[in-house]
């Protein structure tokens, strides 16, 4: 037996003022998606912005639906859309924001398992990393390299 240590590094800023204006403005752009996220139940709006390398901004929030798995997350809404409309752009970086409705979110907010994984289908494929931001409604930004470094142990398709 040996033991394995699966390491996660995270740059963790006090708050958005403390990161780059280019990164300002992609968080910005998450901001808007997050007022505009559709969450009448969970009443958590979360708000996704991916900055592709055309230079072009594509957005997400999430949408959810009566019938609760139907929804989907506001990562996974702009990652799809990011597919779709550009399916050869890279995306360089993602921006996320989340803030619920019945509580002051000041905790950084990261994208769940399985937008984890979706992200990282992306990023295997462009073969480049996707820089991560996240953040709730005030406070700390955090900053992951990439998708990898959040999610050890991924799922992916050279073992189908
Ligand atoms: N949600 C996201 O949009 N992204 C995440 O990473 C976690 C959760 C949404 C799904 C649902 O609409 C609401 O937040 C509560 O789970």
């Amino acid at each position: 037996m040996k033991e394995v240590k699966l390491e996660t590094i995270l740059q963790v800023y006090t708050d958005i003022n403390e990161v780059s204006k280019d990164i300002q403005a992609l968080m910005q752009a998450a901001i808007e998606a997050r007022e505009n996220a559709y969450a009448p139940y969970s009443k958590f709006n979360v708000g996704a912005a991916i900055l592709l390398d055309n230079g072009e901004i594509v957005i997400g929030n999430n949408q959810e639906n009566a019938c609760f798995p139907s929804g989907l997350c506001a990562e996974r809404t702009a990652i799809y859309y990011a597919g779709a409309k550009f399916p050869k752009a890279k995306m360089l970086t993602m921006a996320i924001t989340a803030s619920s409705q019945n509580q002051l979110t000041d905790k950084p907010i990261p994208p769940c398992g399985a937008c984890r994984q979706a992200i990282a289908e992306y990023e295997i494929k462009q073969d480049l990393p996707i820089e991560i931001y996240f953040m709730g409604a005030q406070g700390k930004v955090v900053k992951s390299h990439s998708l990898a470094n959040l999610l050890p142990l991924l799922f992916e398709s050279s073992v189908l």
